[in-house]
């Protein structure tokens, strides 16, 4: 069976600029959000608060943050990997943040420059004190199907790592397909090897084309949050291989014609896209942007 309705968790501003050779300015990112929301859009991970040399695209993020309209039913996420970036995202007011977790020992030095044990050393007082703080709290898994230096991935790593992010107190755990190599029956081995899928959330990056079936294999399993991103824009910088996350146009065209509401009116969500390309330089990739900006 399939949900009624899904909540799609839109991480275009976050995954999507991040990934951008240029640094997209303040204004525009702004304008961006804006007409995500308009769009019909309710969560909308915003930026990180990571180190700005790690990410320069980034790196205006409290800038971003004052300048963004509080919108009743919008949430906006953010990413936090430690201690200093929880004090920088309190400090700039956020509610929502989110703590970004390596399934691999080569990844977790590489985005965090920490092995996959201690990586652990710096999620937990910081989720701690964002607890403590009534701040809601999501945990992210990276490469749980594939790493691009270390290669297929184990179930029992990945749901060790996540079990242990959901007993820290994350409320949601998002799984993700990093490099975008996963295929449907992966998907659901790893979804059965949770205890509770009500908590869990899909993340998938399209690099070959599997996003769309990987995310209704995770549906059938029970899940009701996705992750894509407006018009397809993503990437990791410190996963070459990785390309743009499910385009968001993608899923919400899948979602309408299955009946699952999503609260999404999608001609805005394309003409949104159609300008973030042309503020970026280049068309979006996504299928159904193309298919209905002709
Ligand atoms: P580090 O160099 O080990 O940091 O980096 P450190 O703890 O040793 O601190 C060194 C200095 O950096 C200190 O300054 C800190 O204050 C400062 P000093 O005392 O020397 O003057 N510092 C910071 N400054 C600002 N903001 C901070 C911060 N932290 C430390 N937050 C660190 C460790 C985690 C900071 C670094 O590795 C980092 O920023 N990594 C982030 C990489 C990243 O953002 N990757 C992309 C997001 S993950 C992703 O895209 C995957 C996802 O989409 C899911 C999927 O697709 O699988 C989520
Ligand atoms: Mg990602």
């Amino acid at each position: 069976t399939l949900p009624s309705r899904v909540t799609i968790w839109e991480v275009g501003a976050r995954d999507g600029l991040q990934n951008e050779s240029v640094v997209v300015p303040v204004s525009v990112k702004l304008e961006f959000l804006a007409r995500l929301a308009d769009a019909g859009l309710s969560v909308l991970e915003a930026t990180s608060f990571v180190h700005p040399k790690w990410v320069p695209q980034l790196a205006d993020a409290a800038e971003l943050l004052s300048g963004l309209d509080a919108r009743p039913g919008v949430v906006y996420p953010v990413l936090v990997p430690n201690e200093r970036g929880l004090d920088r995202a309190l400090e700039a007011g956020v509610t929502h943040i989110a703590i970004f977790a390596s399934a691999t020992e080569t990844f977790a030095s590489r985005n965090l420059n920490r092995t996959l044990d201690s990586q652990f050393e710096m999620f937990a007082p910081t989720v701690a004190r964002a607890l403590d703080a009534g701040l809601d709290v999501r945990g992210y898994v990276s490469m749980c199907f594939g790493d691009p230096w270390e290669g297929p991935v184990a179930r029992s790593q990945v749901v060790a790592v996540g079990e242990r992010l959901l007993e820290m107190g994350c409320s949601q755990l998002s799984l993700g397909d990093t490099i975008g190599v996963a295929t449907p029956g992966q998907v659901e081995s790893l979804l059965e090897g949770f205890r509770d899928v009500s908590r869990l959330a899909v993340h998938f990056h399209d690099t070959y084309g599997q996003a769309l079936s990987n995310t209704l294999a995770a549906l059938r399993c029970g899940v009701t949050t996705v992750d894509s991103s407006a018009g397809g824009l993503g990437g990791c910088p410190y996963a070459e291989s990785a390309t743009g996350n499910l385009a968001t146009e993608d899923l919400v065209w899948m979602l309408d014609g299955l009946g699952i509401e999503t609260g999404v009116d999608l001609d805005k969500l394309v003409a949104c896209s159609v300008w973030m390309a042309e503020q970026l330089g280049r068309p979006s990739p996504s299928r159904v942007v193309r298919a209905l900006s002709k």
